[in-house]
């Protein structure tokens, strides 16, 4: 890496940021076009986040991503948001364009991206069981809505969470069919997902040290399929399970990949080297 005066800095904005594949996915990127661009990872303290964030222009940073726990609060430091992420309420790119801080929420294609490229799925006309009720459950649920998915269920540990995100989002989607189911309403869950298509996983449980959710797979048709967001391990327990049961299913390297290749196409213009970036991320 041959780092100059003229060298653009991107980077990544998360706390702990250590783990993060998104600097080798982007420096291998930038290497494969030969971009004079370099990408780094901070590890921003909540309590630091704005001063993080103000120090963008000054800095001339030209762009970056943004990660746990900071996807929500980047939203109050920017000067324009786009309507995937204003609908999710949360951004994951940033771009400085011309001294203008300017929001994205690739997550949202990355999701959509994944399903098509990897189930050969469109969310329009789909039903789907949705397992979470957080930030990346948000995300998936802007994917779906904004393509006229045609039945949503949001089932959650926490059933009052669920309940607001469905409430939420029907304000904007009124006549969608999007219902909250808690988990621990067994005849509710297998309902759910008797009439759905796809289920996703877009809750923390099957990572690597959080034990997967007992679901009942069985329930599904033999068409559906499943989409996991979790990507540590690469093939969850979900996976597995799913796969023995001679369903289609997929892990969630996919949707970090595109989501990483939209970001790069944001910030430089050019098309992201996607097989490039998949195989340092592999
Ligand atoms: N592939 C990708 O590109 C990509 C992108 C974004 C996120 N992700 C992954 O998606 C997952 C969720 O991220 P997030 O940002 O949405 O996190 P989050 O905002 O903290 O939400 C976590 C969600 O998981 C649920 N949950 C956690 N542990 C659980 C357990 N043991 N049993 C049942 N439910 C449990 C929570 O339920 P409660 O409400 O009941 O607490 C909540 O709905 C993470 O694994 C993350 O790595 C992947």
């Amino acid at each position: 890496m041959n780092i100059k005066a003229s060298t653009k800095i991107y980077g990544i904005f998360g706390h702990p940021v250590g783990h993060s594949l998104s600097p080798v996915m982007h420096n291998s990127a930038f290497k494969a076009l030969h971009l004079d661009s370099v990408y780094v990872a901070f590890d921003i303290q909540p309590r630091d986040l704005e001063s993080a964030a103000r120090a963008i222009k000054p800095l001339g940073i030209a762009g970056v991503n943004i990660t746990i726990p900071h996807k929500e609060s980047m939203t109050f430091f920017l000067d324009k948001i786009s309507p995937e992420a204003t609908l999710t309420g949360a951004v994951n790119t940033v771009k400085n364009e011309n001294g203008k801080l300017l929001g994205y929420n690739t997550d949202v294609g990355g999701f959509l991206r994944a399903i098509k490229e990897d189930l050969g799925l469109h969310p329009n006309g789909l039903k789907v069981a949705l397992l979470g009720a957080g930030g990346a459950s948000r995300a998936v649920l802007s994917a779906l809505c904004m393509n006229e998915s045609s039945r949503i269920y949001v089932m959650n540990r926490t059933y009052d969470k669920a309940k607001r995100l469905v409430s939420e989002f029907k304000k904007s989607f009124k006549d969608f069919s999007i219902e909250a189911v808690s988990l621990e309403d067994k005849t509710g869950v297998e309902n759910a997902l008797s009439i759905s298509d796809l289920l996703v996983n877009a809750t923390s449980a099957g990572m690597e040290g959080i034990d997967p959710i007992e679901i009942p797979l069985e329930s599904l048709s033999k068409e559906s399929m499943v989409y996991d967001l979790v990507y540590k391990p690469r093939e969850t327990s979900l996976i597995q399970r799913a796969k023995e049961l001679g369903l289609k299913a997929s892990g969630g390297l996919s949707m970090l990949l595109y989501q990483g290749a939209e970001s790069f196409e944001i910030w430089t213009g050019e098309i992201a080297p996607v097989e490039v970036m998949k195989k340092v991320i592999e």
